[in-house]
């Protein structure tokens, strides 16, 4: 067993700066052994303000525990040290200061990369783009357009400033930016019936008598994001512009899509070198009221929270052959469900057409293909249908290297680790009663 490990001006001084003090033990495992560690804290009098567990490196099996209490003073602690020390299955009690468990707590997951735990997490997106957000590349049609830069640094600006619980922004969009909503939409919705999956056609109708979708004015994302939500549980948040693939991959499992505000520029109502209304609102938005497809975007979600740069870029891929680039079989016909596709009437053709090559989606081969970004994909990848593609993606993702699983509860939009014996018990135990509730329902039918 080790003692206090720190003493005097240093001790002194963190315990006048943090009133507060972080108390680490390992445990080895027993039914009760919890239990007897808090009574100890209680025979001290001190009141506990947190407490995290994870299963000990040094103690196995058992587990290591980092408990806040409100010490004011070192006897205090000392005391609450020597209760702890009394229980005969504890080892290595000690302090640590605040920024120590921290450490600790991060070392113990072997360099995970941060994930968002819970929906105010992805605000720290808010500000972090790849390109193009407040400044526009030079090979941008508004690029020497300082009225369309200044509109557009409004509306990115909303987006800066939003944070989770808000109203989403409502633009008031110009007649100028209207009529180029007006010739991509009036064009692009001319082709859907020929080209579109019919999950897609299913919700297109709905939206139009929800969301104000139609050819005159541009809809707004916060009545999107209210039907959507009604319908699957997706919700739209504003972007400045392209977020890294690992955050806006990670929105994902929280059924959080990044939508941008800003329209292209009106010069080439046809063109645009990066996602726009348009591309949001018209390719990706109908395919989030559809639940097999939500469950599949979901699914490339919970799989990049805390995976390894190498699978991002797998799952990035994924996702750009799936939700931007990809095909669905029905019946004996081809049709596409992409965002990329569904906003450009050029590629949605060409997609169509007998010239790419078209394989069948397959997560493992799938998640290799090197593609274009600026050109016509040369190959497409086609789904069987959402559930198969999503039971694909599922047994794919086993073969990651992350050390943990996810699960989303919906109930408190927050992700879960399942790394502790009692969360996977807590986990298995909803499983058994919405088996119940699964039972019980095929026996009233
Ligand atoms: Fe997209």
């Amino acid at each position: 067993m080790q003692s206090v490990q720190n003493t005097g001006t240093h001790y002194d001084a963190l315990m006048m700066r943090e009133q507060r003090t972080t108390l680490f033990f390992s445990v080895r495992e027993k039914i009760g052994a919890l239990d007897e560690c808090l009574h100890a804290l209680k025979a001290a009098n001190v009141s506990m303000t947190r407490i995290e567990s994870r299963p000990s490196k040094s103690v196995v099996p058992g587990y290591d525990f980092f408990v806040d209490i409100d010490a004011q003073t070192k006897e205090v602690v000392q005391k609450v040290i020597e209760e702890i020390k009394k229980v005969d299955i504890v080892r290595d009690v000690r302090y640590v200061s605040s920024l120590e468990a921290l450490k600790t707590a991060v070392s113990s997951t072997e360099q995970v990369p941060w994930f968002p735990r819970k929906l105010s997490d992805l605000d720290t997106f808010a500000e972090k783009v790849l390109e193009m957000g407040e400044e526009l590349s030079s090979d941008h049609p508004g690029a020497q357009d300082p009225v369309y830069r200044q509109r557009r640094l409004e509306i990115v600006q909303k987006a800066k400033a939003y944070r989770t619980g808000q109203p989403l922004p409502r633009i008031e969009y110009t007649q100028e930016e209207k009529d180029t909503w007006k010739q991509v939409y009036t064009r692009l919705h001319a082709m859907y019936p020929k080209y579109a999956c019919r999950e897609f056609l299913h919700v297109f109708p709905l939206l139009e008598q929800n969301c104000a979708y139609g050819p005159n004015e541009i809809p707004q994302i916060e009545d999107i994001s209210n039907f959507l939500k009604d319908c699957t549980g997706f919700t739209l948040r504003p972007v400045m512009g392209l977020l890294t693939p690992r955050d806006f991959l990670n929105s994902l499992a929280f059924r959080v899509f990044h939508s941008t505000q800003y329209i292209r520029h009106h010069s080439n109502p046809y063109y645009t070198p990066e996602p726009d209304c348009c591309h949001e609102l018209l390719g990706h938005v109908p395919l989030f009221a559809d639940p097999n497809f939500a469950e599949l975007a979901q699914e490339i979600g919970l799989a990049s929270l805390g995976a390894s740069d190498e699978d991002i870029e797998k799952l990035a891929t994924i996702f750009w052959f799936t939700a931007e680039f990809g095909l669905c079989r029905e019946e004996t016909h081809i049709r596409a469900y992409g965002a990329g596709l569904l906003s450009s009437f050029g590629e949605l053709e060409y997609a169509l057409s007998e010239s790419p090559e078209k394989r069948s989606f397959d997560p493992s081969m799938t998640a290799l293909q090197k593609y274009p970004i600026t050109e016509y994909q040369p190959v497409y990848f086609v789904a069987d249908s959402f559930r198969d593609a999503t039971s694909k993606l599922r047994e794919f993702n086993m073969t990651m290297k992350r050390p943990f699983q996810v699960r989303y509860n919906p109930y408190t939009q927050a992700v879960e680790v399942l790394d502790s014996k009692d969360k996977i018990q807590h986990f298995a135990r909803s499983i058994s009663s919405e088996m119940q509730l699964l039972a019980g329902a095929l026996e009233s039918i």
